[in-house]
């Protein structure tokens, strides 16, 4: 175990030997490529509104303009003038009949009785559901509310819902069409599997590994975009790519733990490998995953996919098929993107404490680019931080301040995040393992690193250039 969790430093020690003269002209090149995905790819941004202000008629003082000017609510805030547009943005991604969200938010009428317990869920945080703190990290697609949207949804719910003149609504760009074309392979869990939960739980986390059957050269993965099944019972998705010949008795093993279900129960990750090999992953409102041009993730042609999905029944359990289409780079890319983790894996988290911390810090011999995170944890999470240090000055890199299980999510950076050489990268984990913080009603006891429902992680994924070796 120990052993994993130096793998990012040691393989940056190595690194830090070479000349990267010629890696800095590549990494120049790397930030374009990025922005240019962006300006493609802007979905479900607050920013959107603002896009609406230049193409509309800003004549007209009863639309969305207003919304971004904290001093210009309109003067009745309506459903049609205003929050119509925000929800639209912000919330029907999930709210709508058949989606995740319990309840559909798409018209006045579904959305007028619920205008009070909005205005408390989204001056209280909670809605939309974006984790990350605000003032650390520009990611890509963030679903946070601007204050003046809260503030809008407020003032609608306080002066009793109007519904306002249809004329004034100004729809948001359209952010979830996307054109890669068709797939060059398709990941199928093969099956319609019906979700599961253990007995007085409405969560079931069910892994699936799918063998492509692939020979000669590796591919690399550019862009994916997920299917869900069933969209009112898939909560999110997770895969990743294992060596076949390495895990194939594994696989077989779990694959036979109940018969006649196809898969396995896997709680906190696949229990096939603990931390290698994550390649993306879905939450409801994203739309598809596309990196740079001439950017890819690598897929070794041995590779046998794994597909976690988590269930959530509150809705119903009807059965899901889940697919994911992968769209493939011609041959080689410049910029070889992986996901290497910084687990603690020493964490000890001790019965009844209320601020248990763990984590590491890593010297970093190089400058790297750092394209992506994802922070994990367990149900005793509390908060996870990931810093850069450098010269006595933090930078934040990623911020979870009230950790959700329920709730994970890979952020990609707007524009890669360069951490100079000499900088320490540090994790940061802090849980509550009190008895009001248990996941089944059981008693605290002592916890360690592990994949099962009771133990814990302290764990981030960078997503950076591939590492010119194996770890
Ligand atoms: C990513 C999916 C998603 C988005 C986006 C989303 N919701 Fe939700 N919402 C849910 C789910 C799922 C629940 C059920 C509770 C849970 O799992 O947190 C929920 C619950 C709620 C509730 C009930 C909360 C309670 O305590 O009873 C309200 C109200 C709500 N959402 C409003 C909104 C509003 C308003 C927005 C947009 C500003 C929004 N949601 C955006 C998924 C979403």
């Amino acid at each position: 175990m120990r052993k994993v969790s130096l793998v990012l430093c040691a393989a940056l020690l190595f690194l830090g030997c070479g000349d990267d003269s010629e890696k800095n002209q590549d990494r120049a090149n790397n930030v374009n490529n990025v922005n240019n995905v962006n300006n493609q790819n802007n979905v479900n941004n607050v920013n959107n509104v603002n896009n609406v202000n230049n193409t509309n008629n800003v004549n007209n003082t009863n639309n969305v303009n207003n919304v971004n000017n904290v001093n210009n609510l309109p003067d009745e805030v309506t459903y049609h003038n205003t929050v119509r547009a925000i929800l639209e943005s912000n919330c029907t991604s999930c709210h709508y009949t058949g989606g995740i969200g319990p309840f559909p938010l798409t018209t006045y009428e579904e959305a007028s009785p619920l205008a009070s317990l909005m205005s408390m869920v989204t001056q209280a945080g909670t809605m939309p559901p974006w984790p990350p703190q605000e003032d650390c990290g520009e990611f890509k697609d963030p679903r946070n509310l601007e204050p003046i949207e809260i503030m809008a949804i407020k003032e609608w719910a306080d002066t009793g819902a109007p519904e306002g003149d249809p004329n004034d609504y100004v729809a948001p760009p359209d952010e979830q069409t996307t054109n890669l074309g068709a797939a060059d392979y398709v990941i199928d869990i093969g099956t319609e599997y019906t979700p599961n939960p253990a007995q007085g739980r409405i969560d079931d986390y069910h892994c699936f590994a799918i063998d492509p059957g692939w020979s000669g050269a590796d591919r690399f993965l550019k862009a994916y975009e997920t299917h869900p099944g069933n969209i009112s019972v898939v909560h999110h998705m997770l895969f990743w790519a294992v060596d076949k010949d390495e895990h194939a008795a594994r696989i077989q093993q779990l694959e036979n733990e109940d018969p006649s279900t196809p898969g396995w129960d896997c709680f906190g990750g696949n229990r096939v490998e603990d931390v290698q090999g994550l390649l993306g992953g879905w939450v409801p409102g994203t739309a598809a995953i596309e990196y740079g041009a001439d950017q890819g993730f690598r897929l070794p042609s041995n590779s046998v996919f794994i597909v976690q999905l988590h269930y959530n029944t509150l809705n119903n359990e009807n059965p899901d098929r889940t697919t994911v289409d992968l769209h493939f780079t011609d041959g080689e890319p410049a910029t070889k993107l992986a996901m290497y983790p910084m687990p603690d894996t020493d964490l000890y988290v001790p019965a009844g404490a209320d601020n248990a911390t763990a984590g590491l810090s890593i010297p970093i011999p190089i400058n790297i680019d750092v394209y992506g995170l994802f922070p994990h944890m367990h149900q005793l999470g509390k908060s996870i931080k990931v810093e850069a240090s450098r010269g006595g000055t933090d930078t934040c890199m990623v911020n979870i301040p009230n950790w959700d299980f329920n709730w994970q999510g890979i952020y990609l950076y707007d524009e890669p995040m360069t951490v100079r050489s000499g900088s320490q990268l540090k994790l940061e984990c802090v849980y509550d393992n009190t008895p009001g913080n248990q996941a089944n009603g059981q008693q605290p006891r002592d916890v360690t690193w592990g994949e099962g429902t009771f133990d814990e992680m302290c764990l981030n994924y960078f997503i950076i250039e591939e590492l010119p070796f194996d770890f």
